[in-house]
């Protein structure tokens, strides 16, 4: 009667890895018990959330092919235009949330487009508004922008205002930290940077103000969600973004946070649902409205 915190069902948010191929359900092996799945198995594990009562995916690609610049993140039979095809017509209902970079995309691993050894913001652009109006062609419920480069909420608002889809909603991935907890994901996406790091496009963990800066602009732009990313070291980002913008705000519970309490619970040193269900009320009480979580399915079925 008196707790302050309640988690739902409806605030989670499942990732997928999607892959080319057929009856594909490979596990990734940092991350025990997620899956790079084929388009089959992806409908599969649709059937599934809905059972259990999630209604938000989060959808990644992995291209069997990569180059430079990224082409499989806006072809028309890509990885992801393939899926939401086939998942929007077999789950109308659910709410398909993509990913937009280009780094699981790029045969050197990066964000952006690379000139001359760096990233360059404003080349690469153009190339993110393409891949986000192929995703809303094929389907997609939200645009997720994860790549950080600067301007490109307003690259893919105007692209999908232009391109007919002015009512797709935007949630930008705002305040995205250089963190090491995405080691796993990066096996995962197959989307390690081959040289340098992302520090010149990801923020300074030591930073809380930039993150507030990026937010802003972010909702200058036009984002309708925003979101910090990982969650945990960063729940007083999330407290300072809930008290300072009123607009939803999602928190994404990354790769190495669900590896640190899976590898802790298979040792037998956590109680893994105790534990997961206290990590994942710590982010809905510092703020978010929003959680992404490989623990999604878990969380329902307790829930
Ligand atoms: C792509 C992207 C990353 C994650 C989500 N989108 C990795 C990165 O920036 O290196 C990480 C998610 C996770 O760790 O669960 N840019």
């Amino acid at each position: 009667m008196l707790s302050e915190t309640s988690l739902s069902k409806s605030d989670l948010i499942y990732p997928l890895f999607v892959v080319e191929g057929e009856n594909v359900r490979k596990e990734i092996s940092s991350m025990p018990n997620q899956f790079q799945l084929s388009v089959d198995n992806i409908l599969r594990e649709c059937d599934e959330l809905s059972r259990l009562g999630i209604r938000s995916i989060l959808l990644f690609g992995i291209p069997r092919e990569k180059d430079e610049v990224g082409s499989a993140a806006y072809a028309d039979n890509g990885i992801i235009q393939q899926a939401l095809r086939s998942i929007k017509k077999a789950f109308p209902e659910i709410v398909v949330v993509t990913d937009v970079c280009l780094c699981e995309y790029t045969s050197h691993g990066h964000c952006g487009v690379v000139e001359s050894g760096n990233v360059d913001n404003d080349a690469t652009l153009a190339l993110l508004a393409k891949e986000a109006l192929s995703h809303a062609q094929n389907g997609a419920d939200i645009i997720a922008p994860s790549d950080m480069m600067d301007g490109r909420v307003q690259a893919i608002r105007k692209a999908l205002d232009d391109g007919g889809f002015a009512d797709i909603p935007i949630m930008a991935y705002s305040a995205k930290y250089s963190s090491a907890f995405y080691g796993p994901f990066r096996e995962a996406a197959e989307s390690a940077p081959q040289f340098g790091d992302r520090k010149s496009y990801q923020m300074d963990p030591a930073n809380s103000d930039e993150a507030l800066r990026e937010i802003a602009l972010d909702i200058a732009e036009g984002a309708d969600i925003v979101m910090v990313k990982p969650a945990l070291s960063y729940l007083d980002i999330v407290r300072r973004a809930s008290e300072e913008f009123n607009i939803p705000i999602a928190a994404y519970n990354v790769s190495g946070e669900y590896s640190m309490l899976m590898a802790a619970a298979a040792n037998g040193w956590l109680d893994r649902d105790r534990t997961m269900l206290e990590v994942l009320t710590s982010i809905k009480r510092a703020g978010a409205d929003l959680i992404i979580t490989y623990f999604a399915k878990d969380a329902a079925r307790i829930l």
